[in-house]
């Protein structure tokens, strides 16, 4: 049996296939592969490995003749058409779990780093502009006692909490359903999407990006917001309504904006470079040479356990 992988991924994760006597090829060229290129490596395999990066369409999916499977290499899956998947009985598998607390900690770095202006710093540094220690200078917002607001409290969005509370921090988060448990380690809130917007002088995002959460933060949630607040997303740049939050830094809305994700990426809008106070990383809240080789090992085990006929256990579709 064969498999296609659209780019480079640690070798852990191939060896479990390699070792089970599975063909594997991987996409030659060290960049993001176009569609043609993806649908070409796919005519004959009967297993994809893909990346968010690649679009699994309906047209691809399709083009997968004798495909069972297909593995994305991330927990967010908005890239593959999971209906189609289903309607031509291919299972879609994800990386859940082992990229959870790798990503809460660039989250941590993101508010920290957003908070106390730690990127302005260090290019007034390396400007030579560092006139000495003053009492007015890069004043930043005090994280301990501030409250943080978590918008999505799965895996990601309660580690990011159980940070929060070691950095005393009060918590509301926003999501569909309670979390009792993480209420009681933490002491957060379970509030409306409003409260969490006007409440909070952090605003961190961990929703998946969906149908409900595309542009979910855009003119209206961010009028809420309070003054000075500072916005953090890690999760899928569509969810904020890029336009909109131009328009309220112009507006100066903002104390700091950090963006581990954006629309269109890898394209920054150019827009947002031009503020001082936006703190952009370009997508690497998964990326530690640990994380990616589990991510690896685990997405490759459960497409083996598909072909194998075995009920894989990261199962999405
Ligand atoms: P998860 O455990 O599924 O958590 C997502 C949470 O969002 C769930 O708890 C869900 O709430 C909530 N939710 C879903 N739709 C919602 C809606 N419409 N309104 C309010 N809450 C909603 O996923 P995760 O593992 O934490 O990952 C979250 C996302 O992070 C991924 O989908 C991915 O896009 C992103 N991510 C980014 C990076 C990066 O490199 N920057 C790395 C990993 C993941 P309920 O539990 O209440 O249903
Ligand atoms: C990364 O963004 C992921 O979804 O794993
Ligand atoms: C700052 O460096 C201080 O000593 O207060």
């Amino acid at each position: 049996m064969k498999v296609f992988i659209t780019r480079k991924i640690p070798e852990e994760g191939i060896k479990i296939l390699e070792d089970a006597g599975l063909e594997v090829s991987v996409f030659s060229d060290d960049r993001i592969p176009s569609k043609g290129e993806i649908i070409n490596g796919i005519k004959n395999v009967d297993a994809l490995i893909s990346l968010l990066t690649d679009p699994i369409d309906c047209d691809v999916i399709e083009s997968g003749k004798k495909l069972k499977v297909i593995g994305n290499y991330a927990v967010g899956y908005n890239n593959i058409d999971l209906k189609c998947a289903k309607r031509r009985g291919i299972k879609v598998v994800n990386t859940p779990g082992v990229l959870t607390e790798t990503t809460a900690d660039l989250t941590f770095a993101l508010i920290l780093a957003a908070s106390r202006r730690i990127v302005e710093g260090y290019d007034i540094i390396r400007k030579g502009e560092f006139k000495g220690w003053a009492p007015l200078f890069l004043l930043g917002k005090e994280v301990y006692g501030s409250t943080l607001g978590i918008l999505g409290a799965g895996r990601i969005g309660q580690a990011v909490g159980r940070r929060a509370k070691g950095f005393g921090m009060r918590i509301l988060y926003s999501s569909r359903s309670k979390k009792p448990q993480f209420e009681k380690e933490t002491n957060a809130k379970f509030v409306s999407l409003d409260e969490l917007l006007r409440n909070s002088d952090i605003l961190t995002i961990h929703v998946p990006l969906t149908n409900e959460t595309y542009h979910l933060i855009s003119d209206e949630e961010i009028k809420m917001m309070k003054d000075g607040v500072i916005l953090v997303n890690t999760a899928r740049g569509e969810i904020i309504d890029e336009k909109a939050l131009v328009k309220f830094l112009h507006r100066g809305k903002f104390f700091a904006v950090a963006l581990d994700v954006f629309e269109n990426e890898p394209n920054v809008n150019p827009e947002l470079l031009k503020f001082n106070n936006v703190l952009i990383t370009p997508h690497i809240g998964s990326a530690t040479e640990k994380t990616r080789k589990k991510m690896a090992e685990i997405v490759c085990a459960d497409v083996l356990r598909v072909l194998k006929g075995e009920e894989p256990l990261h199962r999405v579709v």
